[in-house]
C-alpha cells in the first residue's frame, strides 16, 4: 500500500504558535482520529476538535474530549458553547484547520461554501490555510462531482493529505483510504519548518565515538546519538540538504539524510574538515571523547600485572575548530551539565566562539542520554529559550526552528 501525499503548502508560522483544529466528519476512518488528537499533541500541537453530527454516530465526543483534554465542539447554536469560545473565536483560534476524515460529503460542503453546521461554518469563517485527509470509497473519490470538487479546494488552496491507496471498509481496494495518523501529524508537523533551511547545507555531528584500546576494547560514553538524528531529521524536514556524520549506533538514517559513519573522534574530525567547507550550518550534536589512548596496541591486551595504567591524549576539538574556520558556518554546540547550566553553558559559547548553544542538564530522571526525551536550554549571544521536557524530534524541530531565524537574523546583519 503506497499513500499518495499531495503538495504540502508551507506556511512560516512561528513555531511556538501550533494550533490544529481538527475536524472530524463521519466516516468510519473517524475511529483513527482520536489518534490523529494523540500524536499532534505528542508533538507539541495544542489541538481542539470539532464534530459533525455523523462523525458522533461513529466516535463520541467524549473520546475527543479525553485524547485532547479540551472539551469537543459539536453544535452551532449551543449557547454555552458559544459562552465559552464562540465560533467565530473557534475559526481565529486555530493556525491550520484539519479535516481528517473529510468524507465526499463533506468535499462537496466546502467546495460549495454550504455553512449548515459548526466544522463547515469555521471552515468558512477561517482565514487560517484548511488542510483535508479524505476517506470514502474509491468509486466515490472517483466520481466525477468529487473529482470536480477536488479540483475546485484545491485551486483555492486547500490542501490535500492523501488519500492513500489499499484496503478499504467496504471491502474494496484502492484509492479512497484516509493516510495513516503518524503520517497525518509527521504531515502537519512538516508544514511548520518546510522552508525554513530550503537552499542549504546543514552538516550534524551525533552518537559516541569510540577509542580503540587494541582491536577488541574501545573508551567510549553512554551517547544513544538520538538527539543527533532527530536533529538531522528536523533539518532535513526543514528542506535543507543534511549530512549526518555519525559515530557507532544501531538508529537508522533519517530520509533524504547523507550519512557518514565513523568510529573515533579522529575519524570524525576528518570526516567533518573533509565535507565542512559546503555547509552554511554545523550543529555538533556528538558526544565525542575528550582523550583518547596515547597507544594503540595491535594484539590484544593480556591480562597481566594488578594494575595497569592507560596513557590518554586529548582529542581535537571538532566544534571549537570548525567555529574558528575561516568562513565558519553558523556553529551549533551542544552541551551537558549537571550543575549551573547557564553559567558553564554561555562560557562555553563565548569559549569555543559558537553561535549558539544547547544545554541540558544531565542526571535528570527521563531526559539526556539514552532516553526519547529531552529538555533543552538555548543560549545565543544576547537570547535565551527554554525548550521543555518533550520527544527528541519534537525539541529538535523546535531548536531548527530557533536555529534558522538566528542565521538568518546573522546574514541579514551582515549583509546590511
Ligand atoms: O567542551 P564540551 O565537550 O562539553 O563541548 C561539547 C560540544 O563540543 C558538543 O557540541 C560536542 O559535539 C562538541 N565537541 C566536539 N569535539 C570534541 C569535543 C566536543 O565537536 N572533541
Amino acid at each position: 500500500m503506497r499513500a499518495r501525499v499531495d503538495r504540502i503548502y508551507c506556511n512560516m508560522t512561528d513555531l511556538t504558535n501550533k494550533r490544529i483544529l481538527l475536524g472530524i466528519s463521519g466516516g468510519i476512518a473517524a475511529y483513527k482520529s482520536p489518534d490523529i488528537v494523540r500524536r499532534l499533541r505528542e508533538r507539541g500541537f495544542e489541538v481542539r476538535v470539532a464534530m459533525t453530527r455523523a462523525a458522533c454516530e461513529f466516535v463520541t465526543p467524549l473520546t475527543f474530549q479525553a485524547v485532547s483534554g479540551k472539551s469537543v465542539h459539536t453544535h452551532l447554536l449551543d449557547a454555552s458553547a458559544e459562552a465559552a469560545m464562540g465560533h467565530i473565536e473557534l475559526a481565529r483560534w486555530a493556525d491550520t484547520v484539519l479535516i481528517a476524515p473529510a468524507t465526499a460529503d463533506y468535499l462537496a460542503k466546502l467546495a460549495h461554501g454550504i455553512a449548515d453546521d459548526l466544522l463547515s461554518t469555521l471552515c468558512l469563517a477561517t482565514t487560517s490555510p484548511i488542510v483535508v485527509a479524505p476517506a470514502m470509497n474509491r468509486q466515490m473519490w472517483d466520481a466525477e462531482a468529487t473529482r470536480e470538487n477536488v479540483a475546485v479546494l484545491k485551486a483555492r488552496g486547500v490542501t490535500f493529505l492523501g488519500p492513500g491507496d489499499g484496503s478499504q471498509a467496504c471491502g474494496e481496494v484502492g484509492p479512497g483510504r484516509m493516510l495513516e495518523p503518524a503520517d497525518i501529524s509527521a504531515l502537519i508537523a512538516a508544514r511548520y519548518n518546510c522552508d525554513k533551511l530550503r537552499g542549504l547545507k546543514v552538516m550534524v555531528t551525533a552518537g559516541a565515538t569510540r577509542e580503540a584500546l587494541d582491536p577488541v576494547r574501545f573508551i567510549s560514553n553512554q551517547s544513544s546519538g538520538k538527539m543527533g538524528y532527530a536533529v538531522a531529521n528536523a533539518a532535513a524536514e526543514a528542506g535543507a540538504r543534511v549530512i549526518l556524520v555519525s559515530g557507532p549506533t544501531s538508529l537508522e538514517a533519517p530520509l533524504g539524510v547523507d550519512r557518514v559513519c565513523v568510529n573515533s573522534a579522529q575519524e570524525m574530525f576528518a570526516a567533518v574538515m573533509q565535507r565542512v567547507g559546503e555547509s552554511q550550518i554545523f550543529i555538533g550534536a556528538a558526544a565525542v571523547s575528550d582523550y583518547a589512548p596515547k597507544e594503540y596496541a595491535e594484539q590484544k591486551l593480556k591480562k597481566s600485572k594488578d594494575r595497569m595504567t592507560i596513557e590518554l591524549v586529548k582529542t581535537r576539538d571538532i566544534l571549537a575548530e570548525v567555529a574558528a574556520m575561516d568562513h565558519a558556518p553558523f556553529t551549533v554546540g551542544f552541551a551537558a551539565e549537571t550543575d549551573d547550566v547557564e553559567t558553564y553553558a554561555r562560557d562555553k559559547l563565548r569559549k569555543k566562539s559558537l553561535d549558539m548553544i544547547a544545554a541540558n542538564l544531565v542526571g535528570v530522571p527521563g531526559s539526556g542520554f539514552g532516553s526519547d526525551e529531552n529538555a533543552l536550554s538555548v543560549y545565543w549571544s544576547g537570547g535565551a529559550e527554554e525548550l521543555e521536557l518533550a520527544p527528541k524530534l519534537h525539541l529538535a524541530r523546535r531548536l531548527i526552528g530557533i536555529v534558522a531565524d538566528r542565521y538568518r537574523e546573522k546574514h541579514s546583519a551582515q549583509n546590511s
